[in-house]
């Protein structure tokens, strides 16, 4: 009996198998996987995990290009050749190896590893004596504020706004507050104020949003670090978002709608010059 890796074809021992630093299920979470009990040597229900993965698929809308008689066929070849026969196989697909971007090519390969294992000991007092639980608040993709590499949400906008033609995509929450986009954080510029989420665990807190600020308050701007709703994001007099790659970007237009006068604004202007210096002055 031995535990077994299959990766893109090949099999091997766990030791020996790796992957590249550029697959994006390591540096993005972008990816799905299922976990299939196997039972006297026979995978249970291994059907309906192989429909939900192929539902995991569609709704982070990548193509798997493998069929299921085939990723059935790969994951028993394997279990035959691991001889284990109370077994956990586990099956993930990650979207495919790139250099990192959140935008990824649609013609990209996904990566296909499935493990076979023997079953941890599983202690029996646990069903004879019963456990402990605890509460805890449901966080479940929202702890925005971690930079953390789970950022499937965050690529599955970003792709969507590549498809609309558009650079950005903002997050909205359902009672209209605005919070960050898909890579960056947002600020509007309305009634001689500028306005941007504050740093809860709504949003990252971002390193030039800090000095956007920063380069703000030197320039006499004044600044709240406040929520704000889609409709004053449409209203705003200027809109645009930051980050450490782009710096200060201009909105003009939100889906459909112009944002002033429909080009970049003078407020975002003298807030990127701000910055400039601020960063050419080294922190
Ligand atoms: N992203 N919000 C989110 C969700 C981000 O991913 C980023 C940066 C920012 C802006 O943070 P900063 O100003 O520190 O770059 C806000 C980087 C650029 C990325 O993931 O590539």
């Amino acid at each position: 009996m031995q535990e077994l890796v299959y990766l893109n074809g090949w099999i091997g021992s766990f030791e020996d198998s790796f992957i590249s630093v550029n697959d994006r299920g390591y540096n993005f979470g972008d990816g799905i996987y299922e976990v299939v009990r196997v039972y006297n040597g026979v995978p249970f229900a291994v059907v309906d995990h192989l429909e939900r993965l192929e539902n995991s698929a569609a709704a982070i809308e990548m193509t798997i290009p493998w069929s299921r008689v085939q990723l059935a066929m790969f994951t028993e070849d394997l279990l035959v050749q691991s001889g284990i026969k109370e077994a956990i196989i586990y099956i993930q697909i990650s979207r495919g190896t790139a250099h990192r971007n959140h935008l990824y090519d649609p013609q990209i390969n996904p990566n296909l590893l499935i493990t076979v294992r023997q079953v941890p000991e599983i202690a029996r007092d646990m069903y004879t004596d019963g456990v402990k639980i605890i509460t805890q608040p449901e966080f479940r993709w929202q702890l925005c504020h971690i930079k953390s590499t789970s950022l499937l949400s965050s690529v599955l906008a970003k792709n969507r706004a590549a498809q609309a033609e558009a650079a950005e995509a903002v997050f909205v929450m359902e009672d209209g507050t605005v919070t960050e986009c898909s890579a960056s954080n947002i600020f509007i510029y309305s009634n001689k104020v500028l306005l941007t989420h504050p740093a809860n665990n709504r949003i990252l807190s971002g390193i030039t949003r800090k000095y956007v600020l920063q380069a703000a308050h030197s320039l006499g701007i004044n600044t709240r670090e406040e929520t704000f709703t889609s409709t004053d994001l449409l209203a705003a007099d200027e809109v645009f978002f930051t980050n450490s790659v782009t710096e200060v970007v201009p909105v003009i237009k939100v889906d459909d709608h112009i944002i002033g006068s429909g080009a970049p604004g003078p407020v975002a202007n003298q807030i990127h010059t701000g910055f400039i210096t601020l960063r050419n002055a080294g922190v």
